[in-house]
């Protein structure tokens, strides 16, 4: 007899934990019976910039048509905002999708995804619902063990998922510490840096990441617009990105998607 479909549902995946968001406030005031303010998320509870609210009110009459699959005058702001080429930009259905889709495109079976105790649960999804097996580096003083992580580096790690300032611990690590995590990984190893909550760093020595990325191409920098811009809800990330690693992105997300 032919199997189910869910006796035919890969075991890696049936151990893979559910990510679960902080509930809707609304349902938290309605079991409790308080008024909350809700932080679970980290949203802005300023909300959207008003122009932001304007220029999403005019698009929304041309609804009816796809949107640009390319996201090319997006990708051409960003770029000059930070200074690259467009094609080193890809435009994410949040940076959540663009967590998974670097692990799509670099992991499989026997190679290796690192990441931290400690740190933002999709990292581990995105390795462990790759194929990759998944390394952990214990936290000190609840900030990453760089030094630690760089030794757990081997020739099988090809990605690395660092979130800073971190979610949920709230530190950072400073430039020279992290320029000497670089010096020890190989271009052939990605470093995913997860820069969420950039704006929100109050230590004076924050990496330089984009000046790095000129430098190294084996770094894929993470930005939203959930966080500081207040617009969650919208589900628009980006990553700054060698060209191929994009264009490598760009075949395997679904069409359309922001
Ligand atoms: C560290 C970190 N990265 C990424 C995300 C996902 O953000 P987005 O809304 O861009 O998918 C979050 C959201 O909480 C986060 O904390």
């Amino acid at each position: 007899m032919s199997k189910s479909i869910e006796e035919l549902i890969p075991d890696y995946l049936r151990g893979l934990p559910v990510y679960v968001p902080g509930k809707p406030i609304e349902e938290v005031e309605r079991e409790l019976h308080i008024h909350a303010i809700k932080l679970a998320s980290n949203e802005n509870p300023l909300g959207p910039s008003p122009m932001a609210m304007e220029a999403a009110r005019k698009v929304l009459a041309d609804s009816n048509r796809y949107p640009d699959g390319g996201t090319l005058r997006l990708r051409e702001k960003i770029a000059a905002l930070h200074e690259v080429s467009p094609d080193e930009i890809f435009i994410g259905l949040g940076s959540s999708e663009l967590i998974d889709v670097a692990a799509r495109v670099l992991l499989g079976p026997g190679t290796i995804g690192l990441t931290s105790e400690g740190t933002y649960p999709p990292f581990s999804t995105a390795i462990r619902a790759n194929g990759g097996a998944l390394k952990r580096v214990a936290m000190r003083a609840f900030s990453y063990d760089l030094p630690e992580m760089a030794h757990a580096v081997t020739n099988a790690t090809r990605i690395i998922y660092l979130a800073n300032p971190n979610n949920p611990t709230g530190t950072a690590f400073g430039a020279a510490e992290f320029e000497r995590f670089l010096s020890h990984v190989a271009s052939g190893t990605l470093v995913v840096l997860d820069e969420a909550y950039i704006h929100y760093a109050d230590r004076v020595d924050m990496p330089q990441s984009v000046e790095l990325f000129r430098l190294r191409k084996n770094l894929l920098i993470l930005r939203t617009f959930s966080k500081v811009y207040g617009m969650a809800g919208i589900r628009i990330g980006y990553g700054i990105g060698a060209a191929a690693l994009v264009s490598a992105m760009n075949k395997l997300r679904t069409p359309f998607n922001v």
